[in-house]
C-alpha cells in the first residue's frame, strides 16, 4: 500500500486524507496553521461537512491518519505528497500563489533531505494552466537540489468536490484526472488511485500537467455556464404566458447531450469556487489577449441575479424605502455553513442601500453574517419569526426547512404576504392554486407580475 502525505488540511486536503485513510492508505498530514492541526488531532473537524468528523475520528483511532508539525518527518515516512493549499483570487481575478509556493518550498526542502528513493509530488490546488510545470516544478527543484523526472515525479490532479457531498464525491467520482510530467509520475499516481478505488475504479484521464489544470477551470466554467443559461431562460419564461423554467429544464435535461444536473434556476451561483475560478480564467484569457465573450456573459448573467430579486419585489411592493423585508437563507447553498460569495450578502446590501429594514434567517449561518452587517439588520431564530410583520420575503437559499412552509406560515404573520421564491423552494401542494399569498417564483409565469 502507498503512503501519502498531504500539505494543507483545508477542505480538499482533510477530506482527501480521511477518505484515503478509510480505504487503508496511510496518510500523514501537515498544515502551517498549528491551531487547526491541534483541532484535527483532537478529532474535531475545523469546518462542517457531512460524515467528516466521524471519519476523522475513526482514521485517527486506527492510526491510518496522523498529523505532525514537522514537514521533514511527514514527507520522510511517505512516498507521495499531495499539495492541497488554498489559491485565493482578488476581485480582478489575479491568483495568489503564495501558499502554493510556500508549500512547494517546504516539500522541496524535505525531499532534498530524503535519502531513499523516488518521491511523487501531486498538486491538488486549483492553479492556472502552466503553473505546475513552471512555478511548482522550479520551486521544488530549487528547494530540493534534485531534478524533476529523475529524483522526483510531478503530477497535477484536480479535485471536483462539492461542499455538502464532498465525501461521496471523493469516494465515487465521475472521473479522475492524472496530469503528469512524465510516464513514471503518471504510473505512480495511477497505482495509488487503483489502490484507493479497488475493483471499480472511475475512468482515469491521463494527460499533461497543463491540460489537467485547464480541465478544472473548464469544468467549473461549464457548470457556471449551465446555471447562467437556465437563469436566462428563467427570465424569458417569466414573460411568456404559462411557461415554466422547471419544465423547460426537465425537457432539455433528459437529452443526454445536455444532462439534467446544474439546471436549477435561482438567484445565481455563489461559493468559494465557481465565481473565483471563472474570474481567474477570464483574467488569464485577458492577459493572453484572448476574447472570451461566452465566459464574460456567464459572469454578467450571474451578476444580475441579486438585482433581479429586489426588482421583482419592487414591482409588487413599490419603493422599498422604510419597508420591512425578510430574507430566508444566507448560506451560498443548503447543507453548508459557508457564506463565501453568497448571493444573500449582495441582496441585503442592496436592500439596505434602498432604505429597507432587513430581517434575516438561516438554520446555521448567523455569526459570519453579523460580522458583515452587525446590528444594521435583525437576526431571527426561525423562518416564521423572520417573516413576522414584514411586507415582502425573499427565499435566497433552498434549505429543507423552507421547502415545507405553507401559505399560512406567511399570511398569518406578514403585514403584506408577498413572497419571492428565488430558488423554487416552496413545493408543498397547498401552494397550487392558492390566492392568499402573492407568490412570485423565479422562472414561472405570474398573473401579478
Ligand atoms: C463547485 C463544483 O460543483 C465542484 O465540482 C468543484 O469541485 C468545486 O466547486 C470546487 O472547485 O472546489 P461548490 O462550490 O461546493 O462546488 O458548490 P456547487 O454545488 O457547485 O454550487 C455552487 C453554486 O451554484 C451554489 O450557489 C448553488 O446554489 C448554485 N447552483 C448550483 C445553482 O444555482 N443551480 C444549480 O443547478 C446548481
Amino acid at each position: 500500500m502507498s503512503k501519502v502525505s498531504i500539505f494543507g488540511l483545508g477542505r480538499v486536503g482533510l477530506i482527501t486524507a480521511v477518505c484515503l485513510a478509510d480505504r487503508g492508505i496511510e496518510v500523514a498530514g501537515f498544515d502551517v496553521d498549528e491551531k487547526k492541526m491541534a483541532q484535527i488531532a483532537r478529532g474535531e473537524a475545523p469546518f462542517y461537512e457531512p460524515q467528516l468528523e466521524e471519519m476523522l475520528k475513526k482514521s485517527l483511532k486506527t492510526k491510518k491518519f496522523t498529523v505532525s508539525d514537522n514537514p521533514v518527518q511527514v514527507i520522510g515516512k511517505t512516498d507521495t505528497t499531495m499539495i492541497a493549499v488554498g489559491t485565493p483570487v482578488d476581485r480582478f481575478g489575479h491568483l495568489n500563489l503564495t501558499f502554493v509556493e510556500e508549500a512547494a518550498k517546504l516539500v522541496g526542502k524535505a525531499i532534498g533531505k530524503k535519502k531513499d528513493g523516488y518521491h511523487l509530488v501531486v498538486v491538488r490546488s486549483t492553479i492556472l494552466p502552466g503553473t505546475t510545470l513552471s512555478t511548482v516544478r522550479r520551486t521544488l527543484e530549487k528547494a530540493s537540489g534534485k531534478k524533476c523526472g529523475e529524483d522526483f515525479g510531478l503530477c497535477m490532479s484536480p479535485e471536483f468536490l462539492k461542499e455538502g457531498t464532498a465525501i461521496t464525491d471523493t469516494l465515487k467520482p465521475d472521473r479522475v484526472i492524472v496530469g503528469a510530467y512524465d510516464q513514471k509520475s503518471a504510473a505512480h499516481l495511477e497505482k495509488i488511485y487503483r489502490e484507493f478505488y479497488g475493483e471499480n475504479p472511475p475512468p482515469i484521464v491521463t494527460t499533461s500537467l497543463s491540460t489537467a489544470e485547464l480541465i478544472k477551470y473548464a469544468s467549473n466554467a461549464f457548470l457556471a455556464a449551465k446555471i447562467s443559461f437556465i437563469n436566462e431562460i428563467a427570465n424569458i419564461c417569466e414573460d411568456v404566458e404559462s411557461a415554466d423554467v422547471l419544465d423547460v429544464a426537465r425537457g432539455i435535461g433528459l437529452d443526454k447531450r445536455i444532462g439534467s444536473q446544474f439546471l436549477r434556476p435561482g438567484l445565481g451561483y455563489g461559493g468559494s469556487c465557481l465565481p473565483k475560478d471563472l474570474r481567474a480564467l477570464l483574467r488569464f484569457a485577458k492577459d493572453a489577449d484572448l476574447d472570451a465573450p461566452l465566459l464574460v456573459g456567464v459572469g454578467k448573467v450571474n451578476d444580475t441575479r441579486p438585482v433581479r430579486a429586489t426588482k421583482l419585489l419592487e414591482k409588487s411592493l413599490g419603493d422599498l424605502k422604510g419597508r420591512n423585508i425578510a430574507i430566508l437563507g444566507l448560506a451560498f447553498k443548503p447543507e453548508t455553513d459557508d457564506l463565501r460569495e453568497a448571493v444573500s450578502i449582495k441582496i441585503v446590501k442592496r436592500l439596505l442601500r434602498k432604505g429597507a429594514s432587513v430581517k434575516v434567517h438561516d438554520p446555521v449561518v448567523e455569526k459570519q453574517f453579523r460580522e458583515i452587517f452587525g446590528d444594521r439588520i435583525y437576526y431571527s431564530n426561525s423562518a416564521v419569526d423572520c417573516v413576522k410583520n414584514t411586507e415582502g420575503a425573499i427565499i435566497v437559499t433552498e434549505w429543507n426547512e423552507y421547502t415545507h412552509l405553507k401559505p399560512k406560515d406567511f399570511t398569518q404573520h406578514m403585514k403584506k404576504p408577498i413572497v419571492i421564491d428565488g430558488r423554487r423552494a416552496l413545493n408543498d401542494p397547498e401552494w397550487n392554486n392558492q390566492t392568499t399569498v402573492q407568490l412570485i417564483r423565479i422562472g414561472a409565469p405570474s398573473k401579478d407580475r
